[in-house]
């Protein structure tokens, strides 16, 4: 085989609790996960050595060296399988970047799945679970897609079978943000308001909702710990999220450490009437529409 591609779908977090700080510097979570269908493609050609480009309306803020979680992720499997195998990995991003989606995890796990394919190794999918975990605490999901509950720092997961489809849209600030500074943030919030952070509860009437298909009632338990931490690092996101709600959303909220938005729709048609009304946001560079659950990233 000279080359193979996969697609990768984005992320939205519909409950992410933030516990205390960790020794190791993170956070234990319940962090339900939940896979949207905006797609980056990861095309992994023959090549003698591990390079990537990047190509798409965001290619010119991702890292095209070692700091590409894509070029890690297929070094790291490399090491596993205990050759130095090469590959040409070519991303057409549609994910935002530094957006709280978590497009770079998208891009290691697709990069994962294609190289295993490419090289032939035929590895089993709990190995490249492992290796993902290893990449980043959001990489081990952005393998499974569907929808999950993550526990640990996010890569333990379990899976959550839904009932039907649920439509989203989601507003894209401009510029991106660092999700160790939204974490810091956050505990930051916290000691200055004297409150320990809460054991990481996963909460049942959310899970209820995405297992019965419930869209009003997953609409209202929709909560992101981090949410205060992005909008004092971000105030204009507050316009963002009113904007949402004065447009009729069945809830929204912060998706991970932002700055991206996301909106639940009653329907596909709900979803594309937020997203017009959340383009015309002073801070929103573009509104996307998605449904979720999606599967994760398999060979074409
Ligand atoms: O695992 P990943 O490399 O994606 O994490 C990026 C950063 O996000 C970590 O260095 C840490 O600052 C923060 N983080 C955290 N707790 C988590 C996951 C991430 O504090 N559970």
């Amino acid at each position: 085989m000279s080359s193979v591609t996969v697609r990768v779908p984005a992320k939205v977090n519909v409950q992410l609790s933030v516990g205390p700080l960790r020794e190791d510097g993170y956070h234990d979570l319940v962090n339900v996960f939940h896979a949207v269908s905006i797609f980056d493609e990861v095309v992994a050609n023959e090549s003698e050595s591990i390079t990537v480009s990047v190509v798409g309306e965001w290619a010119d803020q991702v890292p095209v060296d070692d700091g590409n979680l894509a070029v890690q992720a297929a070094r790291a499997l490399a090491k596993h399988a205990g050759r130095a195998y090469g590959a040409d990995l070519v991303i057409r991003k549609a994910i935002p970047v530094a957006g709280g989606m978590a497009g770079g995890s998208a891009d290691a796990a697709g990069a994962l799945v294609a190289c295993n394919e490419l090289w032939g190794l035929g590895l089993p999918f709990e190995d490249l679970l492992e290796i993902a975990g290893d990449l980043g605490s959001d990489v081990p999901f952005a393998l499974l897609g569907g929808t999950a509950v993550g526990t640990g720092r996010g890569e333990q997961l379990s899976e959550l079978p839904t009932g039907g489809v649920f439509h989203w849209a989601f507003a894209v600030a401009d510029g991106g943000l660092s999700t160790p500074r939204v974490y810091a943030e956050c505990d930051a919030l916290r000691a200055a308001a004297g409150a320990e952070a809460p054991w990481p509860q996963a909460d049942e009437a959310l899970l209820a909702a995405l297992r019965t298909g419930d869209a009003p009632a997953l609409g209202a338990r929709l909560a992101n710990d981090l949410q205060p931490a992005a909008l004092a690092l971000r105030p204009e996101l507050a316009g963002i999220l009113a904007a949402g709600r004065d447009a009729g959303a069945l809830g929204g909220l912060v998706s991970g450490s932002g700055p991206t938005c996301a909106f639940l729709a009653a329907d596909e048609e709900h979803a594309r009437r937020l997203a017009d009304a959340l383009s015309e946001s002073p801070s929103c560079r573009t509104a996307l529409t998605a449904h979720g659950p999606v599967s994760g990233p398999r060979p074409a």
